[in-house]
């Protein structure tokens, strides 16, 4: 086929040129005699005019059959100021259909009204899609960017295995059974964070990956069992030096995708801060809505769940929300919503005409209320939502009543990007179910130097040189400074409560190689799904990937993961306890035989026995 234009790209200038096209049927009409089509490609689509002596050819074709056309470019009488192409339209003088289409189930639009399974189960016609098809040419270029950037600054791109030894990311692994060593197992990575660390012992200085990870952890919007970092490493340089690196990257990144200017160097909050004032850990700050801290004023209050607060030792903060009187049924979900977030509930104050309604009104005192409503600032018609438990908890449920009221009065905007750093984090947090102290991050963080003696005394205060990237309220990539002496690394082991010897077992490999002249380091991952979400505009992680999984893991497409041979199974050594709807299918291999196919086309029926025998007399 001689292509001469991709179809989204013909002009008013290509008046009366003959053109050669090829692509998809996306819409076909009559008008009278005449066939039109909309003919598309990657490029777009472009109408074709077909007088009747096609008539004939055309009888059959309908939606996504792909054909061939030649022809001349003409103005149109009634142009489509829609349509990129609407100004032209084609005279077709020959057609050649080079392949016939079923009807598809699902309709090729970006407009869908599809379920996400029937998308996912059909993906190959839901990328067919051109919002989907944007999405993809846009992560590619994001990828483009961003490798411009680092090959530019130094950075040597290396690749680390997929089959290796567990990361201690702090999900579940996937785990790959070894045929060769029955018994054992590789894991696949949930980051190469090892292998990168080891990169710079070896003398690397700058490297970066986009790294396939795997983590077997529950999936939502923005999470993937199987996603890709941006994965980077540098030796010899600062916190400072590395944030403000990372900032000149995105910025480029935001120029090249989107056409924008960021303002750098981004805004840095402290973890403490970023929980204090937006309870959570990747603030969104798009919108106001902080949360303000009342404790002081409500020190002497009678009312109990207030006064319980004070007595042990937590704060009392709230939300004050603009335009919002909401009704009892509202309230009660809020509420629910607040406990769901490890509150022990929450007060819900409604303001009109210049008095505060709602049930705690009765228990709390006049002048509290005055003061409440002066130093709150909350405007008529507005509300205030508080919360009176520890700080932690305290902060963590308004913060996520502050994202869901903003997402439901549409105040998070897809065109306005805000970034951010979250530094200083906690190094440890204290795990209830393992009753110990566990890594925020991972056990290669270092923690600030000034709180290392608090590692003795105070684990739960030591803060390190961790870093998180926010992009309008999503964890974009984090990374920290890492530990590059043994004794300090030796004593976070020790805290983590692991004993020398299983120190060793774990991680003997990685500390051993921290004995040989280990630069000073740091890094971080990117999530480059995540960086793809949020500049598509989309809530879902599954638009900007080829080939996801749906929610509970599967692919529709492929029926991923499925039951495999159980001669595979048998080579792996390995016995699989499954329902019983599914004992079925291994039983009909049981009871003898597996249809098997020679190589002169006989299908015969052989037993796991004889296949067993027949693979030992090839060794
Ligand atoms: P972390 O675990 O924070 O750090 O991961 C880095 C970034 O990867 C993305 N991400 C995910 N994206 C999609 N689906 C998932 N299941 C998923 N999990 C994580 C997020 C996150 O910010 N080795 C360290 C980095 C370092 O210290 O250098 C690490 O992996 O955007």
């Amino acid at each position: 086929m001689n292509r001469s234009h991709h179809n989204g790209t013909l002009r008013l200038e290509n008046e009366g040129q003959a053109v050669e096209l090829v692509g998809w049927v996306s819409k076909k009409r009559n008008f009278g005699a005449m066939n039109f089509i909309d003919l598309r490609d990657r490029s777009g689509l472009v109408q074709l005019v077909f007088d009747e002596s096609f008539n004939d050819k055309l009888k059959d074709v309908r939606q996504e059959y792909v054909l061939h056309v030649k022809g001349i470019v003409k103005e149109r009488k009634d142009k489509n100021p829609q349509l990129p192409t609407g100004d032209i339209e084609v005279i077709v003088n020959d057609v050649e259909i080079v392949n016939p289409a079923k009807v598809t189930p699902l309709i090729i639009a970006d407009e869908t009204d599809a379920l996400e399974d029937t998308r996912m189960k059909y993906r190959y016609l839901d990328l067919r899609r051109p919002i989907m098809q944007k999405n993809l040419m846009e992560r590619a270029a994001i990828v483009r960017s961003l490798r411009e950037f680092l090959d530019n600054h130094d950075f040597v791109e290396v690749e680390t295995p997929v089959l290796g030894r567990s990361t201690p990311e702090g999900a579940r692994d996937f785990l790959v059974p070894s045929r060769v060593h029955p018994g054992t197992f590789y894991a696949l990575p949930q980051s190469p964070q090892l292998y990168k660390q080891l990169l710079m012992i070896a003398g690397m200085e700058r490297y970066y990956q986009f790294a396939r990870c795997f983590r077997d952890e529950d999936l939502r919007a923005d999470r993937q069992t199987d996603f890709t970092q941006l994965d980077i490493e540098t030796s010899f340089l600062d916190e400072n030096q590395i944030l403000s690196m990372m900032e000149d990257m995105l910025k480029k990144l935001m120029k090249d995708v989107k056409g924008l200017d960021i303002p750098t160097p981004f805004l840095r909050l402290s973890w403490e801060e970023a929980m204090n004032r937006y309870g959570s850990d990747k603030p969104d700050n798009r919108f106001g809505m902080e949360l303000q801290d009342f404790t002081d004023l409500f020190k002497d209050s009678e009312f109990v769940p207030f006064k319980h607060a004070i007595e042990n030792g937590g704060v009392i903060k709230g939300i004050v929300v603009d335009d919002f009187a909401p009704s009892n049924k509202e309230i009660k979900k809020l509420t629910a919503d607040a406990r769901k977030n490890g509150s022990s509930g929450l007060v819900v104050l409604k303001y009109k005409d210049g008095t505060f309604s709602g049930s705690a009104v009765k228990s709390l005192k006049p002048e509290e209320l005055e003061a409440l409503a002066s130093a709150s600032q909350v405007q008529e018609g507005g509300s205030i939502l508080i919360v009176s438990d520890p700080w932690l908890k305290t902060c963590t449920a308004l913060g996520a009543l502050r994202n869901d009221i903003a997402a439901e009065k549409s105040l998070k905007k897809k065109d306005e990007f805000s970034f951010l750093w979250v530094v200083d984090f906690p190094m440890f947090e204290w795990s209830e179910t393992e009753n110990r102290w566990v890594s925020q991050h991972h056990p290669f963080t270092m923690p600030k130097r000034e709180d290392i003696p608090l590692l003795d005394t105070d684990p739960g205060k030591v803060k390190t040189n961790a870093y998180d990237c926010v992009l309008n309220g999503y964890e974009l990539g984090g990374g920290s400074m890492r530990i590059y002496e043994q004794d300090l690394q030796d004593k976070i082991f020790e805290v983590l409560g692991f004993t020398p010897e299983q120190t060793q077992q774990k991680f003997g490999f990685f500390i051993d190689a921290f004995q040989y002249g280990t630069p000073p380091h740091g890094g971080l991952a990117f999530g480059l799904d995540r960086v793809a979400m949020i500049l598509a505009g989309t809530d879902s992680i599954r638009d900007v990937i080829a080939f996801p999984k749906n929610a509970s893991a599967r692919d529709p497409m492929s029926d991923a993961p499925n039951l495999v041979d159980p001669v595979q199974l048998d080579e792996l050594d390995l016995a699989v306890n499954i329902e019983p709807k599914d004992r079925k299918f291994f039983e009909s291999y049981k009871e003898g035989s597996i249809p098997v196919t020679l190589s002169d086309g006989e299908e015969i029926e052989v037993s796991l026995n004889e296949i067993r025998a027949w693979k030992e007399s090839q060794k």
